[in-house]
């Protein structure tokens, strides 16, 4: 298991965390994946949904940061940006060869990129969100529907 769950990882935003566990557990199934040799196609479906899942958590938190007038939002937004592309990047050298997806680069970014984006950038907006209210109002099917 590359990253294990702790209780730091908590923003107190059910939402949020239910999302952020989703996010770790794919993070640890590629990288189990990858120590496990498995197949390029068992890698690049798993790889695909943890891109996927990722641009969706980070459309939601854009969603919610927006409706509380969240300061840094420019800024989050960028993070957002950059680590969506640092991905697409790293995928698209994988399908192409040209990382081998068992390289130290991989492990070393799926490993930072959760744990920064969790604790540094996340950490930061909770205080300007209502978590009771966001549990109460939203869901994930809710936000797909109403923002
Ligand atoms: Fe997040």
């Amino acid at each position: 298991m590359l990253i294990e769950w702790d209780i730091k990882y908590e923003t107190g935003v059910k939402l949020i965390d239910s999302q952020h566990k989703r996010l770790v557990n794919l993070v640890n199934q590629l990288h189990e994946f990858i120590m496990e040799g498995k197949s390029f196609d068992a890698l690049d479906k798993i790889f695909q949904n943890l891109i996927d899942y990722t641009i969706k958590h980070f459309s939601d938190e854009e969603r919610l940061l927006l409706i509380y007038d969240y300061p840094d939002f420019k800024e989050h937004k960028e993070h957002h940006t950059l680590l969506t592309n640092q991905m697409q990047e790293l995928f698209i050298q994988f399908k192409t060869g040209a990382l081998p997806a068992a390289s130290l680069k991989v492990k070393k970014f799926l490993l930072n990129w959760i744990v920064e984006h969790i604790l540094t950038d996340d950490m930061r907006y909770i205080q300007y969100v209502d978590s009771d209210e966001i549990d109460s109002k939203f869901t994930d099917m809710l936000l797909d529907r109403i923002l």
